[in-house]
């Protein structure tokens, strides 16, 4: 009795915590404030998670196949020897500026770190479970459940709200100048990246993909909003970009009434509207993550989307850069929801059409609206007649 007053008593302030922390505390990925990191070395045993059943070969499945092992040797590189040299910084695995993403210990006061803890060990268990010490020795107890695990602090990975906030920390928002010295430009995507990646879990429930989709797209928005929000004379790309995403996001949430829409955009930004943006969609982000979709839903968004070719029209106000990030991420949300729907016939791979519309948005200086267009037409009509 006294252990369950106790454990809801945990629950509650768990939950009061966690709904006052700010969308910015809650990307603070392996900052989070308390506890120490053990390393991989402490997860990797072949009773724990190293062994090779499916249930405990998740390590083998992080160091052999999964690319955030590699996230540190990345800087020892050439190519990250030239982004740093470019930037005038110190070699790229000593530079904060590329440790915080790609050698997350690094980062971490020494204090919270183990002596097992290494700081070369790239992005590994606990950059996404979260510092494992508070929850460690509880976690593998026969009587404590999922709910128990992330009360004790492991990170509540199962919610696609605080999972797609701790991968946009890293996925999403990078200054500016080191994107300018070369560094790949990061577009986070939930659903696509979730499945490049090399799954260690399991994950059965179909809407899984729309939701990851969904939650993603917003979670992405926001943290671009908040980033301009800061800066009084935003880069002109990174705001290009921007209005691509919340023009996707402003298309899709006009198609249900509801979840939080994305208001349609009037063309002049500011600090305040972006940060109106950054609210609007944290609370898309919220409201998708435990969203009943209908079962159509996913479908009817692939049909409006696939319909907008009216909307890749320059004029005063959309710049053929606008279009271009606009064409960029809508391409990426066709081939997603066509997964989705489970579509096989249509998804990338195996669908021409919508191969092509990869080709048009595969470079920024060759980008032809009229050609996207027509390209767009051809897509729409691949979309199983039931489905149009
Ligand atoms: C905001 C987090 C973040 C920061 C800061 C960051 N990176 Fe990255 N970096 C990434 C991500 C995520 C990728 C993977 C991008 C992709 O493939 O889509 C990446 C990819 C790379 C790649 C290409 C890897 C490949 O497989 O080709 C190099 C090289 C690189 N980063 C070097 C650096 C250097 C050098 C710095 C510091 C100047 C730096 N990064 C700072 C997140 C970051
Ligand atoms: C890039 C982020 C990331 C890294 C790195 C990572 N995980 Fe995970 N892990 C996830 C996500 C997302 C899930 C799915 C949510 C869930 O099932 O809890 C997950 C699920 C799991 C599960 C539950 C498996 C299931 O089917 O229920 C285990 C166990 C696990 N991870 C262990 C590890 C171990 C051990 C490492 C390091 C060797 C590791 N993870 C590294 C993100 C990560
Ligand atoms: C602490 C920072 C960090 C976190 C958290 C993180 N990543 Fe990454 N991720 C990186 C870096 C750095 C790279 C580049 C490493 C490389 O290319 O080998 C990367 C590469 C990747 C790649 C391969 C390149 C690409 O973009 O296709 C995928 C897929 C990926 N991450 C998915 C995820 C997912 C899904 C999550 C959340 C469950 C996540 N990451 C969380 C830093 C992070």
């Amino acid at each position: 009795m006294l252990r369950n007053v106790l454990w809801w008593l945990c629950a509650i302030v768990f939950t009061l915590a966690y709904s006052l922390r700010s969308p910015a505390a809650e990307v603070e990925v392996a900052t989070s404030k308390d506890g120490q990191f053990i390393g991989v070395v402490g997860c990797k045993s072949s009773s724990c998670h190293g062994g090779a059943g499916e249930k405990r070969n998740q390590y083998l499945t992080w160091s052999q196949q999964d690319f955030h092992a590699r996230s540190y040797a990345i800087l020892t590189n050439a190519r990250s020897a030239r982004i740093a040299e470019t930037l005038g910084l110190p070699p790229a695995q000593e530079s904060t500026r590329c440790t915080v993403c790609h050698s997350p210990f690094q980062s971490v006061a020494p204090v919270r770190l183990m002596s097992t803890a290494r700081p070369d060990e790239g992005v590994s268990c606990e950059s996404c479970h979260s510092a494992a010490e508070s929850w460690l020795r509880g976690h593998t107890r026969k009587d404590w459940n999922y709910a128990m695990r992330v009360t004790a602090g492991m990170r509540d990975l199962r919610s696609f709200y605080v999972r797609a906030n701790t991968c946009v920390a890293c996925h999403q928002n990078l200054d500016v100048n080191i994107m300018k010295a070369g560094h790949p430009e990061l577009t986070f995507e939930l659903d696509g990246q979730s499945v490049a990646e090399p799954k260690h879990w399991r994950d059965d429930n179909p809407s899984s993909s729309l939701r990851a989709w969904l939650v993603g797209q917003a979670v992405a928005l926001r943290e671009m909003s908040w980033d301009l929000s800061k800066s009084k004379t935003p880069d002109a790309e990174a705001v290009a970009r921007w209005k691509g995403l919340a023009w996707l996001l402003a298309k899709a949430t006009a198609q249900q009434t509801s979840l939080p829409i994305i208001s349609t955009l009037s063309e002049t930004t500011s600090p305040a509207s972006f940060r109106a943006t950054q609210e609007q969609s944290d609370l898309l982000a919220r409201r998708a993550a435990e969203y009943q979709f209908r079962n159509d839903f996913a479908q009817q968004l692939l049909r409006a989307l696939a319909a907008t070719n009216s909307e890749f029209v320059t004029s005063n106000e959309t710049s053929r850069d606008v279009l271009f990030r606009r064409a960029q991420r809508l391409v990426l949300a066709l081939d997603r929801l066509s997964n989705a729907i489970g579509q096989r016939t249509t998804a990338a791979a195996k669908n021409p059409a919508l191969n092509q519309l990869f080709e048009d948005i595969r470079s920024r200086t060759d980008f032809q609206a009229p050609r996207f267009v027509e390209h767009l037409r051809s897509f729409s009509a691949t979309i199983e007649p039931s489905l149009r």
